[in-house]
């Protein structure tokens, strides 16, 4: 059996286990953008796809697996956990799933959802999200059905697997493909030894909070959608990782009520204060609005962006979300990296619009952040 990679370059992984004496595939975690294409690339090289199988239901991309399963007859293979109700077979821990003449063990590997699993044998081990590539961590562990005892019971099970694994995951944001498991026991922060208290508690002191649009996502996926109406996926994120940064000061985050910040507005501008919102740039523009002069970076995208806001150190600085789950993470993130003059906004735009306070509604009004000082 050899293992291709598909979507080449593409944060999303997805790959095909091929065996050549057999001419048979099994692909994995394919996107439903890129299913014809695979289809034809098997083709191409005189391979046919016997299953389509998913390590869990997605919640940042549709999957191909349906489509898949329609368009060229094959199986579509998940977890028995799954609420996917398009699958033709179920799989449970301890199942061979077989590539010609190679067969893989399925290990049910929950945490990240309740379906989560992991393929392994033939010296490769395909994680899905369960694990990802150093920094990168493991996926995260607050979407439906995610638990993050969980995900520490399902890491203990690697202890049992040699440190030559080649690690496949579902998904890397630093253009790596594949690691060796010996490396992720050294480099990788949710292999840092803990107790299943400590892991808990250390998930939970993130304040994670998907975003509305994965639920969506998760929602088409779960009824087999094959094509994505209705759906607004932004481009870009590393959406569904969560890697090795925890809040500093034990987790707990400076905050404000909505009013004190309302205060700030009234005053005159250039009154040294500046108003970031982490939510998604769909959101920022959607109908709830935003705080009037706010910045729009998102939350994903700030363990890439945080430099640029350099210019704001030196002002009191406002973070916002929807709810304040995804500021609060946000304001853990800048706090690690020296923001000091930091607070976040206690029940986010929500508790903004509930409470009648001014919103503007649109693109942001400063198409730039401000410069050192400048607010
Ligand atoms: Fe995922």
């Amino acid at each position: 059996m050899r293992v291709q990679a598909l979507h080449a370059g593409s944060a999303c992984k997805s790959w095909a286990l091929i065996c050549d004496d057999a001419r048979e595939a099994v692909v994995v975690d394919v996107v439903l953008n890129r299913a014809p294409a695979v289809a034809a690339a098997m083709a191409q090289l005189g391979l046919r796809v016997t299953r389509a199988i998913d390590t869990h239901t997605h919640a940042d991309h549709v999957s191909g697996g349906t489509w898949l399963r329609k368009n060229l007859g094959c199986g579509y293979s998940m977890h028995q956990a799954t609420g996917v109700v398009t699958v033709s077979d179920r799989l449970k821990d301890g199942d061979g799933v077989l590539v010609g003449r190679s067969r893989l063990s399925v290990m049910h590997l929950p945490g990240h959802t309740k379906d989560s699993l992991g393929l392994w044998g033939g010296g490769v081990f395909l994680t899905g999200d369960f694990l990802f590539l150093g920094e990168g961590g493991a996926g995260r562990t607050d979407l439906l059905g995610g638990d993050p005892g969980e995900h520490w019971d399902s890491l203990q099970r690697l202890k049992d697997l040699q440190d030559d694994l080649v690690v496949l995951p579902g998904h890397d944001y630093r253009g790596a493909e594949r690691g060796r498991l010996g490396d992720e026991r050294r480099t990788n922060p949710r292999l840092t030894p803990r107790s299943r208290t400590e892991y808990v508690a250390w998930l939970s002191s993130l304040k994670l909070e998907p975003a509305d649009w994965m639920l969506d996502v998760l929602k088409a996926n779960a009824r087999g959608a094959t094509d994505e109406t209705g759906l607004a996926i932004p481009m870009g994120g590393a959406c569904c990782e969560v890697g090795g940064g925890a809040p500093s000061g034990g987790g707990s985050i400076p905050s404000v009520k909505p009013a004190t910040l309302a205060a700030r507005l009234s005053a005159p501008p250039g009154s040294g204060f500046h108003v970031l919102d982490v939510r998604e740039p769909m959101e920022f523009v959607g109908p709830l609005g935003h705080v009037p002069g706010a910045t729009n970076l998102s939350v994903q995208e700030l363990p890439q962006r945080w430099q640029e806001l350099g210019g704001l150190r030196s002002l009191d600085l406002y973070v916002i979300c929807l709810s304040g789950a995804r500021s609060a993470r946000a304001v853990a993130m800048l706090l690690e990296k020296g923001f000091s003059k930091i607070w976040n906004v206690e029940g986010g735009t929500r508790a903004w619009a509930m409470a009648n306070l001014p919103r503007e509604y649109g693109e942001a009004t400063t198409s730039s952040l401000p410069k050192d000082g400048q607010p």
